[in-house]
């Protein structure tokens, strides 16, 4: 071989060096990745499993949170207070949380980065030091799973004291917010897909999922469904003051009669961060502020005047007795809760999703009153915060590339559910 024509053979095999890497590696990235959803039924919380198979460690599902945060073994691999990724994660750090000194000192003169972990389900906050940890899902083509991959993110050790309220099995919480450390952001940057992301919380007792990266979602169903067809958009917004999604909202009717609201109820201030209508899975049913509540409930109560009342159970306060009830594909029938969306299409919220069984023989109106819940799971006073029994049974889905939120409405009506994914490895 001339030394010239060996050049060009190094040259090229130090070239394809990297190339099949990124082959190798290419099976595992560009890929969507799906998780499992559960719901815990005493606190209805919605958990995403992310453990090595089996059931493994869940995590709660938070949509307005900025980080993941879970309970970590001694010893943990430390993140140190100067690089980026603790400047990123002191940006989400929340004001008024008690500073609880940690085992800080024993690193050696090393200054390791801590952060807040905030409980969205009972709203304590404690710091955490940041580390990374190692999660496991499945890559998916939205049909099924494919095959395991793992990825590690950064997350926070949340101290023993902020566990409370969350559902036994849960090992922490998962962010799911616009804040650059939330899962899906992390899941995007990691395997290259995009930063978009679907859920379809499951009613208790069955299995949900979750897609981060974008593509189809099917659902079993007579025959399969891909359901990702039938979502509508509207835009998602950015309030100023916090990482969480919001949608605008224009008004509210029940059975197609406009519900007086005072004017500018429902609208987003910019400047104080206040009002506006946030959406969140760890608020388990939707809370409207007093002044909207009321006439809501009282429009409610009016459509649904001719169905035999059951005594109030908190916390809600309309409640029917079933017998009196229409028995429907799509639920217990009881009246009709438009949400209109600016730009004029309205999410629909009926059957299932309008009411709640609380006991064998009595359904309630699922929508509280926000005066009476003691920590709102969103900061800054939203105006309503759409909780997780109405976006229960449909796909809803972040799209933070184009800005979007995208809903199915209720999935019960074309005779399917989120608990119909098929999670049966290369199932086709
Ligand atoms: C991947 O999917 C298989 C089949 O459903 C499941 O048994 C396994 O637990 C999943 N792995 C992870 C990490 O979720
Ligand atoms: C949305 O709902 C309102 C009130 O029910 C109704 O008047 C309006 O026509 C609906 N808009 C669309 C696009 O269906």
């Amino acid at each position: 071989m001339s030394s010239s024509s060996y050049k060009i053979a190094l040259a090229l095999s130090l070239m394809a060096a990297p190339l099949l890497c990124a082959l190798a590696a290419g099976g595992d990235q560009h890929r969507p990745v799906l998780t499992r959803l559960a719901k815990d039924p005493s606190t209805s919380l919605y958990t995403a499993s992310v453990g090595n198979g089996g059931p493994g460690p869940q995590l709660v599902l938070d949509l307005a949170g900025s980080l993941v945060w879970t309970t970590c073994m001694p010893p943990y691999r430390l993140i140190p207070c100067g690089g980026s990724v603790c400047a990123v994660a002191s940006r989400s750090r929340r004001p008024n949380c008690e500073y609880t000194p940690g085992d800080n000192n024993g690193h050696g003169g090393h200054c390791a980065c801590s952060t807040t972990a905030y409980n969205p389900a009972n709203g304590q906050c404690g710091y955490g030091e940041l580390t990374t940890v190692q999660l496991s899902a499945n890559a998916t083509d939205g049909r099924s799973p494919l095959f395991q991959v793992s990825l590690s993110a950064v997350a926070s050790c949340a101290p023993p004291s902020v566990m409370g309220s969350l559902p036994s099995g849960a090992a922490g919480v998962a962010g799911l917010s616009r804040a650059p450390l939330s899962l899906p952001l992390q899941v995007a940057g990691r395997m290259k897909v995009e930063k978009k992301f679907a859920l379809c919380l499951p009613a208790a007792g069955e299995d949900g999922a979750a897609i981060f990266g974008g593509g189809p979602f099917w659902l079993q169903a007579a025959p399969p469904q891909q359901v990702s067809d039938r979502l509508r958009y509207t835009a998602l917004l950015k309030n100023p003051k916090n990482t969480a999604y919001y949608i605008g909202v224009t008004g509210v009717a029940v059975n197609n009669v406009q519900v007086p609201l005072p004017p500018g109820a429902l609208s987003l201030s910019a400047r104080q961060g206040t009002g506006g209508v946030a959406l969140s899975t760890a608020t388990p049913y939707t809370a409207l502020r007093s002044d909207i509540y009321r006439p809501v409930r009282d429009a409610f109560a009016e459509a649904t005047s001719g169905f035999a009342r059951a005594p109030a159970t908190k916390p809600f306060d309309l409640c029917y007795q079933k017998s009196a009830l229409p028995s429907t594909r799509i639920g217990l029938y009881t009246a009709s809760i438009d949400l209109t969306l600016a730009g004029g299409q309205n999410w629909t919220i009926v059957g299932s999703s309008a009411v709640v069984e609380v006991s064998q023989d009595a359904a309630c109106l699922a929508f509280v009153d926000m005066g009476t819940t003691a920590t709102p799971a969103v900061d800054h006073s939203p105006a309503v915060i759409i909780g997780g029994h109405q976006m229960e049974d449909n796909l809803v889905v972040f799209d933070l590339e184009k800005w979007q939120f995208g809903y199915s409405g209720l999935l019960l009506g074309t005779m399917t559910r989120c608990g119909n994914f098929d999670f049966s490895m290369g199932s086709h």
